[in-house]
């Protein structure tokens, strides 16, 4: 969508705060024992209380309130009787609306104790998304927003994975633009004021091709390999981008 006034803005930064404050609530609750099935239940209690709902689930039928993806799986995995192991990278990505507005993020938790690849994974996936915001501006093309992370992944031995990316959010879950991680030269796209759009690097430890899985939403590395995966709702403002889904109490 494209912001037009502060009642826009606002709703999009109400419904950012609550993404955010969720997510931060249901890292500090997954440990080693517990089912994806209990993240999910979670999830839906703490949207609830704030008045926010899951939005995939209305839009597309996802069988649950957010994605939840471990070690191999690079999104869309389904929550359920899963149970999380000592040393599981897990990445939680939630979309959800409140009042017409629509934000979606990503944020991964570390079991202890972690592989030292999926640390390393982990901070290079948060590093390109904040490399990216940082760099967005209005004018820029989204094949050079792209390389931004890109670049960030390769410096550090990653791959992105090229059929998965970021998208315009807002009023619902995916909007166009497509918002590659790649210097996808096909894409013609160029960042405007008031463009609200989903950054989020999907990077892959192996070698960047990604499955479906027979559950028919799951991605899962090709070769097995670690996935990893951070995302921000931004705004693109005169000055640069400003990030909705964070919590600013
Ligand atoms: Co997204």
């Amino acid at each position: 969508m494209q912001v037009k006034n502060a009642y826009d803005r606002l709703g999009l930064m109400a419904i950012g705060e609550i993404v955010a404050s969720v997510l931060t609530d249901l890292s500090a609750f997954a440990q080693p024992g517990i089912t994806t099935a209990q993240l999910d239940d979670m999830a839906g209690r703490l949207l609830h209380t704030q008045g926010a709902e899951a939005t995939p689930r209305k839009e597309y039928g996802f069988p649950g309130r957010l994605c939840i993806s471990v070690n191999d799986e690079v999104v869309h995995g389904i929550p359920g009787e899963r149970v999380l192991r000592e040393g599981d990278l897990i990445k939680l990505d939630l979309t959800a609306d409140k009042r017409g507005y629509v934000a979606d993020a990503t944020r991964m938790v570390l079991l202890d104790t972690p592989d030292e690849i999926a640390v390393r994974l982990a901070d290079t996936a948060r590093r390109a998304c904040e490399a990216a915001i940082a760099r967005a501006v209005p004018g820029m093309l989204l094949a050079d927003l792209g390389r931004v992370i890109q670049d960030v992944a390769g410096a550090d031995g990653f791959r992105v994975v090229k059929e998965l990316c970021g998208h315009g959010v807002g009023r619902r879950t995916h909007e166009a633009p497509e918002v590659p991680n790649y210097a996808d030269h096909s894409n013609l796209g160029v960042l405007r004021e008031g463009m609200v759009i989903a950054i989020e690097p999907i990077l892959s430890a192996g070698n960047g091709l990604v499955r479906r899985l027979e559950d028919g939403w799951t991605f899962a590395t090709a070769d097995g390999a670690l996935a990893g995966h951070y995302e921000e709702t931004v705004i693109i403002g005169a000055d640069g981008a400003e990030v909705a889904t964070t919590r600013r109490l």
